[in-house]
């Protein structure tokens, strides 16, 4: 599995992973999701691209 933290966007998953909601359902997905982490979605937890609209910007990462 792989995870991709985009700026100023929603978080990738690509490779093998399983969605679930709080109650435990499988989420549909295919080879790779967009999780929304801006909470503007209207199809949470997936990524709608209302994060291009809503302002939100992500945090400036910390050096390692
Ligand atoms: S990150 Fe894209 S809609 Fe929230």
């Amino acid at each position: 599995m792989k995870i991709t933290v985009n700026d100023n966007g929603a978080i990738k998953v690509e490779g093998e992973f399983t969605v679930l909601d709080g109650a435990g359902n499988e989420l549909e997905t295919k080879d790779a999701a967009w999780l929304c982490r801006c909470g503007g979605s209207n199809n949470k937890p997936f990524c709608d691209g209302s994060h291009k609209s809503n302002g939100f910007q992500s945090e400036v990462r910390a050096q390692a």
